[in-house]
């Protein structure tokens, strides 16, 4: 039997990938993902155009190897606006800079995997885009039958909020996926609690002064409803005193 757990005692350090890592990740992109990437990709990843990426290395692997990719994250910053998620956020039209940060690739090596590499990696995204006053989430893609994934991001308290159907082409084999999105910097989902409190605390002015008006006007025909009772009741009373009055004189 094959012995898929490595032997040492690892050291896992994470520093951005570099163009030295270029044939490891592309190795490691082919060995894990059932997609084909462009070598443009690996080249904006090596270069860091306009993709932010971190490697995980093990220090103390043997033979030459201490500075190998065994673990890698990919990145990329979005316009909110832009994106298909951007409905799902609160947009003020006032900031139409607003951003997210998008996870393009996760991979762990498989005698490393179960040691907490991947959810080191995620952390580093989420610091990086907490670190971007302008993003409000991370967010991706994840295939509906990958459940290792699935479990890492549900326990990384990502929110699932949808199910694209036939979202990715395998094969000639349409398959789901999942969206998972992680709010920061006070992002929120139209969906939460937290965007009624938004919602609520954005409120027009005007829009508070006109119920202000209605309430007024609705304690004010109010008032007058109770004095016209009053007043019938009034004449009423006078009236049954009147007539009671006539006969005994
Ligand atoms: C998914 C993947 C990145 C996880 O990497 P990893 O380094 O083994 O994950 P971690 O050790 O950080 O695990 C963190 C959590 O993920 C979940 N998880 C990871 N592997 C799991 C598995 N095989 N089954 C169930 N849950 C799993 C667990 O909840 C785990 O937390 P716990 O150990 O406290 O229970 C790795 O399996 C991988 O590279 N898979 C192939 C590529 C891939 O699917 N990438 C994601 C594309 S969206």
């Amino acid at each position: 039997m094959v012995n898929r757990k490595i032997s040492h005692r690892p050291t896992i350090c994470y520093r951005p990938i570099q163009p030295s890592d270029l044939e490891v990740l592309e190795r490691l992109h082919a060995d894990i993902f059932p997609i084909r990437y462009e070598e443009e990709f690996f080249q904006n990843v090596v270069h860091a155009r306009d993709i932010v990426s971190w490697a995980a290395v093990d220090r103390s692997r043997p033979n030459g190897h201490s500075d190998e990719l065994i673990g890698f994250v990919t990145a990329r910053i979005v316009l909110a606006k832009e994106t298909e998620i951007g409905d799902l956020l609160i947009y003020d039209p006032l900031k139409p800079d607003q951003t997210l940060v998008y996870i393009l690739t996760l991979g762990v090596v498989e005698t490393y995997r179960n040691l907490g590499i991947a959810r080191s990696l995620i952390r580093q995204v989420i610091k990086y885009a907490s670190s971007i006053p302008t993003c409000h989430a991370v967010y991706l893609h994840v295939i509906s039958y990958n459940i290792p994934a699935i479990h890492l991001y549900k326990k990384m308290s990502f929110k699932c909020i949808r199910r694209l159907q036939g979202f990715y082409l395998i094969n000639d084999q349409h398959y789901d996926s999942f969206l998972f999105v992680y709010y920061v910097n006070g992002g929120c989902s139209p969906c939460s609690p937290l965007f009624h409190d938004a919602l609520i605390s954005s409120c027009h002015v005007d829009c508070l002064i006109f119920y202000l008006e209605l309430l007024v006007a609705a304690v004010s025909y109010m008032t007058s409803s109770l004095k016209t009772v009053a007043a019938r009741l009034r004449k009423n009373e006078e009236e049954i005193c009147a007539g009671t009055s006539m006969p005994g004189g």
